[in-house]
């Protein structure tokens, strides 16, 4: 087979790989882009983990959901009243599957558009000619390729319990948290994570009796504190039992049942039956396969190729992003990486600031953050001063029927510039896009509190907020 050569071969569709491939291509390169994702059929599904067993279809699950909540428990406040309100599982699951395809063929589109060569198979470095790698792709679209540069953003994969592997019948990893063909009657969640949260919350509202088991004392510990107490008595009020400082024991997988052992916090040994077991307990860097090894590339102590604070691994020329580097394992973060890497491959300054990186938990009510939390700057001795402002003060949440929660921010005490932003409540995942660009303007909470704000608006909790941190809220 002839080789093709390139610029930039990327290793990886994913949210990092592909748009690092698009940045790439947009800055003249001549840009490969290799994936080994596919639909049942057989066919290309590029956008790794985010599009087909992650972000994507988990919104999509988590709406459908909600949707089926609200006309069940909401609906008749607003005197619409709804009889015999059903649940057709595989019509959801096929809403979802159908949501996934858009994308992929959105991002297959995008390859075109972008003139990026596309290879659907796995790769893997066969070596170095000179100043360029040799690469070469496994599967449907194989063939032998070599480029100067290479950006490995190979992601993640689900972490199993010690000893009991996910089968995605009983044990489910988050593709099979996703494709439960009924609502299981009893769900069992290991780790009250992200995924154990989101998850959780959308198998509870159509009818499971969801139990999470988490190992740690306390609910996201790396919220904000005020946050995470919030959102514990939410969760419980909506009926998810969380049972924190637990110990994971024996687990006996039947065939239609799942037996886990543990300790509770006080030590006690308990044990509870469930018809299946979501087990969500973080994610691995994935680099198996990609024959790292077998050029050199460096891996740190965690499994994670190491890079240097642009992306840079140890083999000249090869790059590294998303979920397979240090970092948080976000899609946004993957694509800034990507965006950052193409631009520096072509002469430019690519720059990702970590300190914005913003934080989504797609719960209801959502929880979103930026920047630091109120605990962070107590350890640090940071002098600081907090405004909050409830949702059940503000009109729009009032109007909507959910004023859940509330705005916090947090502003230095010296020059009142915003170092944290926190939310919780409706919405949280598109206010605290406000929050993120008034951190990356350097805006102070004054700033804020100065912007007029569309009303009635959830954003005008924002700007109350800010007012807070000053102590004259408007409305409250
Ligand atoms: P991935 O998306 O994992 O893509 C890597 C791709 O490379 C995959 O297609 C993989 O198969 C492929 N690959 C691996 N090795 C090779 C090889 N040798 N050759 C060819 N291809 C290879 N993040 C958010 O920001 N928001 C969310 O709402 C969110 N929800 C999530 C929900 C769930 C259930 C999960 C599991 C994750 C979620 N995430 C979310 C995290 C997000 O999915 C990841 O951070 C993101 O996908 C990482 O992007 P990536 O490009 O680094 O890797
Ligand atoms: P996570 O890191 O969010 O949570 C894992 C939880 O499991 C932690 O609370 C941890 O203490 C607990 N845990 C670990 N080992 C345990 C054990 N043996 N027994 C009991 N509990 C244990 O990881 P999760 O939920 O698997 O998600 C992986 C990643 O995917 C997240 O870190 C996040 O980056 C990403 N993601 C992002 C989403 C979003 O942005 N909305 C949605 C879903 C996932």
């Amino acid at each position: 087979m002839a080789e093709q050569s390139f610029d930039v071969v990327v290793i990886g569709g994913g949210p990092g790989g592909y748009i690092a491939a698009i940045r790439a291509a947009q800055l003249g390169l001549a840009t490969a882009c290799i994936d080994d994702g596919s639909r049942s059929d057989g066919k290309p599904a590029p956008g790794g983990t985010c599009t087909n067993v992650g972000c994507i279809p988990s919104k999509a699950l988590l709406q459908s959901s909600e949707n089926f909540e609200l006309a069940g428990h909401a609906f008749a406040d607003h005197g619409i009243g709804v009889a015999g309100l059903t649940i057709d599982v595989a019509k959801m699951l096929a809403r979802k599957d159908k949501v996934v395809a858009q994308n992929n063929d959105g991002i297959l589109y995008l390859f075109k558009k972008n003139a990026i060569a596309y290879f659907h198979g796995r790769g893997a470095f066969a070596g170095r000619d000179g100043e360029r790698w040799r690469i070469a792709v496994d599967g449907p679209g194989a063939g032998s390729l070599s480029a100067r540069h290479v950006i490995v953003a190979t992601g993640s994969s689900p972490r199993a319990l010690p000893g009991t592997p996910f089968d995605n019948l009983r044990v489910l990893d988050n593709a099979g948290a996703l494709s439960i063909p009924e609502v299981p009657k009893r769900l069992g969640v290991v780790g009250a994570g992200v995924i154990g949260l989101e998850m959780g919350s959308v198998w509870r509202r159509l009818g499971a009796e969801v139990t999470i088991l988490e190992a740690l004392p306390t609910l996201l510990p790396a919220a904000d504190e005020a946050i995470a107490k919030e959102a514990r008595k939410a969760f419980t009020r909506q009926g998810l039992a969380m049972h924190f400082g637990v110990s994971i024991g024996a687990v006996r997988v039947g065939e239609d049942r799942v037996d886990v052992e543990y300790k509770d916090a006080a030590g006690a040994a308990q044990s509870a039956g469930f018809d299946r077991l979501i087990v969500s307990i973080g994610r691995v860097p994935t680099t198996a396969g990609l024959n790292g090894d077998g050029v050199g590339l460096k891996l740190d102590s965690r499994g994670f190729v190491e890079v240097d604070a642009d992306c840079r691994t140890n083999l000249p020329g090869v790059w590294a992003i998303g979920d397979v580097v240090r970092g948080p394992m976000l899609a946004h973060k993957a694509e800034e990486e990507g965006v950052a890497v193409a631009e520096r491959i072509a002469g430019q300054h690519g720059h990702v600031d970590f300190n914005t990186v913003p934080w989504v938990i797609y719960t209801s009510p959502e929880i979103a953050w930026v920047g630091e939390t109120e605990q962070h700057l107590k350890a640090a001795g940071t002098a600081y001063r907090a405004g909050s402002f409830p949702f059940s003060a503000n009109g729009r949440a009032r109007a909507l029927g959910d004023t859940s929660g509330f705005v916090k921010i947090l502003a230095d005490a010296a020059d009142d510039r915003i170092l944290g932003m926190h939310v919780i409540g409706p919405m949280a995942s598109e206010l605290i896009a406000e929050g993120v660009v008034a951190m990356e303007f350097g805006a102070a909470s004054e700033d804020l509190a100065r912007i007029c704000h569309a009303h009635p608006s959830l954003s005008e909790a924002t700007k109350e907020a800010a007012l807070a941190v000053d102590k004259r809220t408007l409305n409250l």
